[in-house]
């Protein structure tokens, strides 16, 4: 494709929206709405000048980190309609045909634009613009009306006919000749309903000049576009059952495929089971043979093969290593990795730390900023003491320790290699390499002592409890 420059439309105050942001940052799986068009077209390598104007500031900024040229930017300072959009970009043309697209098309594919280029190119049109077909009366598409070799698009709020007659609808999706278009733009008049420049009356003006107009017919899903977050919603349905399908197709397994969701920038293995719930978010990679428990979610994570998740687990941010066993209810953050054949088991939470292969920790533990080697057992209900109130430490755990049950380690603190931690111990000091740290009160048993403290509170009933029973006999009398 040569001599050929886009416009993508993004300027647009998305009132119909009502969230009062731009619908061109929101994400439809895990990718903003804006990046969808522009990555057909960079793809594509066609040079693109993008209109900006409500949340410039923020548009731009998603556009630099994910954009490897960066489109050129042009700002439309007062929205005055798709038209008046076109009219901004005029000095930066430099191109023999301009494709102009509306930015809240998500759905548009690489296969249509090359389509609409190869169909404009053929027929030597002035003007050839995408349509579809749809006969729902109350969407806000323009009407493509063709009536005795006259064509034009009617706005929607302006359309008074039958919807089931005029069933065919203006994508947003034009390719011009640049000589035409800057002649149409001059001839764009605010006389409508809305007291805006309509891009689509161009087609109206190129008919009326007896210039070729030509249309390209493509499917309805292709063209969506998102004015309402129900219509967001709709188009996120479909891209999600893409992806599903397109992971299905690379021998993925899913229990209940209605109601997972997986990101744009996600990968999975081949053999492995996704389990119902399951959200695999933005930056996650899954490897072979991994089985991913109900209602999981993952997020900027590295699972390796073979690794079983069990249902419920929150993982962020994390490396877990071939063969590891997660959950169910495990909570893992901000830069874990999780060692080869490691056991992380209910009820713990892992953050900042790593855990060595081999290593176990069952039940019911919080580890921060822990650096746990290998083939250490970690006792239910172990907790790292990381932050004195002021700062973080770190803590130490050699291969081969043993924390017994119920252990705080106060950090910053070192368990050395084989190291043993009696249950219920405080561990506020290093322990050497092999040895047996006992940090707990020491147990003192009296002999026949229960009776006689029996008498003794039997003879101190608490207030409270007098009071309780006596009301309750006066009740039984009565
Ligand atoms: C537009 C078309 C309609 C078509 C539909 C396809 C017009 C007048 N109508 O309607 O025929 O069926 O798309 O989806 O073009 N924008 C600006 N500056 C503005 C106004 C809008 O940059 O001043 C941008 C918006 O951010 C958006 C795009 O242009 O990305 C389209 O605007 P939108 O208001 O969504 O147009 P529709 O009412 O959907
Ligand atoms: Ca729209």
């Amino acid at each position: 494709m040569h001599n050929l420059q886009a416009i993508v439309l993004a300027a647009g105050k998305s009132t119909r929206f009502k969230t009062g942001t731009s619908k061109l940052l929101e994400k439809i799986c895990g990718q903003e709405m804006i990046l969808y068009p522009i990555s057909v077209l960079e793809s594509l390598h066609i040079p693109t000048i993008v209109v900006v104007g409500f949340q410039k500031e923020e548009i731009l900024a998603c556009l630099e980190q994910h954009t490897t040229l960066g489109p050129t930017v042009v700002t439309q300072e007062e929205q005055r309609g798709t038209g008046h959009a076109v009219q901004c970009t005029e000095p930066m043309w430099n191109a023999e045909h301009i494709l102009i697209l509306n930015g809240d098309v998500p759905l548009i594919t690489q296969e249509l634009v090359r389509q609409l280029y190869e169909q404009h190119n053929t027929t030597q049109a002035a003007v050839t613009f995408i349509t579809a077909h749809l006969t729902e009366p109350s969407s806000s598409y323009g009407r493509v009306i063709n009536k005795d070799g006259n064509i034009k698009i009617v706005e929607a709020h302006e359309f008074t006919g039958d919807s089931h007659e005029h069933c065919c609808i203006n994508a947003g999706i034009y390719l011009m000749h640049a000589d035409f278009l800057h002649q149409a733009l001059k001839a764009l008049t605010s006389n409508n309903s809305r007291n805006e420049l309509y891009l689509t009356d161009i087609i109206g003006y190129a008919s009326h000049l007896n210039l070729p107009v030509k249309t390209l017919n493509a499917s309805y899903d292709q063209i969506r576009g998102v004015n309402t977050l129900k219509e967001l919603w709709a188009v996120e349905q479909i891209k999600r059952s893409d992806l599903i399908n397109y992971w299905m197709l690379n021998g993925v397994r899913f229990s209940s495929a209605q109601n997972v969701h997986i990101d744009l920038n996600v990968s999975i293995g081949a053999g492995t089971i996704i389990g119902a719930g399951v959200q695999l978010r933005s930056g996650t990679t899954i490897g072979e043979h991994c089985t991913i428990g109900d209602f999981s979610c993952i997020e900027r994570s590295t699972i390796s093969s073979n690794v079983t998740i069990y249902s419920h687990c929150v993982i962020t941010d994390s490396i877990i290593e071939t063969a590891a066993h997660v959950g169910p209810f495990a909570h893992l953050r901000n830069n874990t990795v999780i060692g080869s054949n490691s056991t992380i088991g209910n009820f713990v939470e892992i953050k900042k730390s790593t855990i060595g292969a081999h290593t176990k920790a069952k039940h019911l533990s919080y580890l921060g900023d822990a650096h746990v080697g290998k083939n250490v057992n970690i006792g239910a209900g172990t907790i790292t003491c990381n932050h004195n109130g002021v700062r973080r430490n770190s803590t130490f755990i050699q291969d081969g320790a043993y924390i017994g049950t119920n252990n705080s380690l106060v950090a910053p603190v070192t368990v050395g290699k084989n190291a043993y931690t009696a249950a219920g111990s405080t561990i506020t000091n290093n322990v050497p390499n092999d040895a047996l740290a006992i940090a707990r009160s020491r147990q003192v048993n009296k002999e026949g002592y229960v009776p006689l403290l029996k008498e003794k509170i039997a003879a101190q009933q608490p207030a409270i409890e007098l009071q309780s029973s006596q009301s309750s006999t006066v009740e039984q009398e009565v």
